[in-house]
């Protein structure tokens, strides 16, 4: 049978899959998206199904809430399906009963119309992307990127503060997230006037992390580290997640050689940190949290974690309509 040519760019698989020209369509589709939500509120009937619904195909091999489920609530809320195309209990793929990735991909193929993809494998993504006329999403792939999480993150500091271009942010996290990561490169595309990275003073920056902010400078964008997150205080914005991915992996696999809480404390954001500081800075946080952002702070005007979550669905919704219509990404 034949099957349909790879159209390019139909992939969203790292920041550099996105233009300033795409990151404009995306802010553009998503505020559609949330005027349509508060018609919809004045207005219920005012929901219009699509004619032939879509199937959206969610493969994930690794633990997600907001990433899957807001994909499946974002196809829901279009008009579409979801399935999960992946499960390590009755799937056959990747099993001694298996079949091969490609015969999975083919199969994925005759009953759905995108793929979004989670992967502990950094490379799984682009495989699919090339074994697959769909379009692929990258929902995060091991510790590489998550570009449409840089998306909301970009979108909710947009709506929850204004014109990025003059906005300072301060970004709390190890430079190995995969967030962390397509954040600060997609902020090539909308230069804040300051940009701050607060991380471990004895943890080397990653090579991409460095790369993506030497990027930033020549952009005419301030760029400076700081190893306490009360330094972080007098930014417009800042976005804190899990400060060390090896120190957390040993906590979990039971290892006690690390003085946790001595070394996580200049890391740790309380609301007692923030009221000290008299700061008005808006908290995000991709979520899940760790020890880096404790429940006190969800109380205060900072907090905006919650409301970048719900901000994420007209983002996904965006993401899943221009993809679904074959526009490419022009990064
Ligand atoms: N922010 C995010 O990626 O969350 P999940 O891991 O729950 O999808």
């Amino acid at each position: 049978m034949q099957r349909p040519n790879y159209p390019s760019g139909k992939d969203l698989l790292g920041a550099d899959s996105v233009s300033r020209h795409d990151l404009d369509d995306i802010f553009e589709r998503t505020e559609r998206f949330l005027q349509q939500d508060d018609e919809d509120e004045d207005q219920p009937s005012a929901v219009k199904m699509p004619r032939r619904p879509k199937v959206i195909a969610t493969l994930f091999d690794q633990r997600s809430t907001r990433t899957r489920l807001g994909f499946q609530a974002a196809a829901l809320r279009l008009g579409h399906q979801s399935l999960d195309v992946y499960d390590t209990e009755r799937s056959r793929m990747g099993t001694a009963a298996g079949e091969s990735l490609e015969d999975h991909i083919r199969t994925i193929e005759a009953y759905c119309d995108l793929i979004v993809v989670r992967s502990h494998m950094e490379s799984l993504p682009y495989q699919i992307g090339r074994l697959s006329y769909l379009p692929v999403v990258n929902a995060g792939n091991g510790a590489e990127e998550h570009p449409t999480q840089a998306l909301i993150d970009l979108f909710a500091i947009h709506k929850l503060r204004g014109d990025i271009g003059g906005l300072s942010i301060a970004l709390s996290s190890d430079t190995r997230a995969r967030f962390a990561l397509s954040f600060v490169k997609m902020l090539r595309l909308l230069p804040p006037r300051q940009f701050t990275l607060c991380c471990l003073p004895d943890v080397a920056i990653s090579p991409p992390m460095r790369e993506a902010m030497t990027l930033l400078a020549g952009l005419g964008c301030t760029v400076g580290v700081v190893h306490d997150i009360r330094d972080t205080l007098s930014h417009d914005v800042l976005i804190v997640q899990m400060q060390d991915m090896s120190r957390f992996a040993h906590a979990s696999l039971g290892s006690d050689a690390v003085d946790k809480e001595r070394e996580t404390e200049p890391f740790t954001l309380t609301a007692q940190k923030l009221i000290e500081a008299k700061s008005d800075t808006l908290v995000l946080n991709p979520l899940p949290r760790f020890t880096e952002l404790d429940t006190s702070v969800d109380d205060l005007p900072n907090a905006g974690y919650f409301q970048q979550v719900k901000l994420s669905l007209p983002v996904r919704m965006a993401i899943l309509e221009r993809m679904l219509l074959g526009i490419p990404w022009t990064g």
